[in-house]
């Protein structure tokens, strides 16, 4: 097993639409298990496989607090069935926007499609901070970011700020540590 790079912004793939999961094999498992490995070592909540390079539909969550035990949760092909006109707003970060976080408003419960490791149908009715990770997740696999949903003034600005990182030799690494207490998606 060995930890992933998460690309972060500019980086184009990140706007890419990611393939269905058709294969449930030994690579799928790999997959997973290092998204798993660095969606913890960043640390973050959520990870989608575009934000580790690869375009496939899978996602990873553990919303477990610290005191808990781990709660690891895969999501493959995931697809929202239904949203609630309820909104609500909610603080949002990104491990692909490392250090920027601002106020989100979504959906308050959501009705989720997916199918497990093992490749069987389940769906999922959520609230609360579930219901946002997986929007948020979901957005990832069709290539929208969180900052899609914020105003264009704030979006534009974000944008060019990590552009300007990237132009001056740009790795992120080191503000990609972040407080243990932030939440990365
Ligand atoms: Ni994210």
């Amino acid at each position: 097993m060995a930890l992933r790079e998460i690309i972060t912004l500019p980086d184009k793939r990140l706007r890419l639409v990611s393939e269905p999961v058709t294969k449930f094999d030994k690579d799928l498992r790999r997959l997973i298990e290092e998204m798993f490995e660095t969606m913890y070592e960043a640390p973050g909540i959520g990870l989608a496989a575009i934000q580790v390079g690869v375009p496939a539909r899978v996602v990873t969550m553990d919303l477990a607090k610290k005191d808990e035990p781990k709660d690891p949760q895969v999501y493959i092909n995931p697809e929202l069935v239904w949203a609630s006109d309820q909104k609500a707003t909610y603080e949002e970060g990104c491990l692909s926007i490392p250090e920027y976080y601002e106020q989100v408003e979504r959906p308050v419960s959501v009705k989720v499609k997916y199918l497990d490791r093992d490749g069987k149908p389940q769906e999922i009715e959520a609230g609360g901070l579930l219901a946002t990770c997986l929007q948020h997740e979901i957005d990832h696999t069709n290539g929208v970011l969180f900052i899609d949903h914020i105003s264009k003034l704030k979006r534009e600005r974000v944008i060019k700020k990590y552009k300007k990182a990237a132009k001056r030799g740009g790795d992120h690494a080191p503000a990609a540590r972040v407080e243990p207490s932030s939440r990365g998606l």
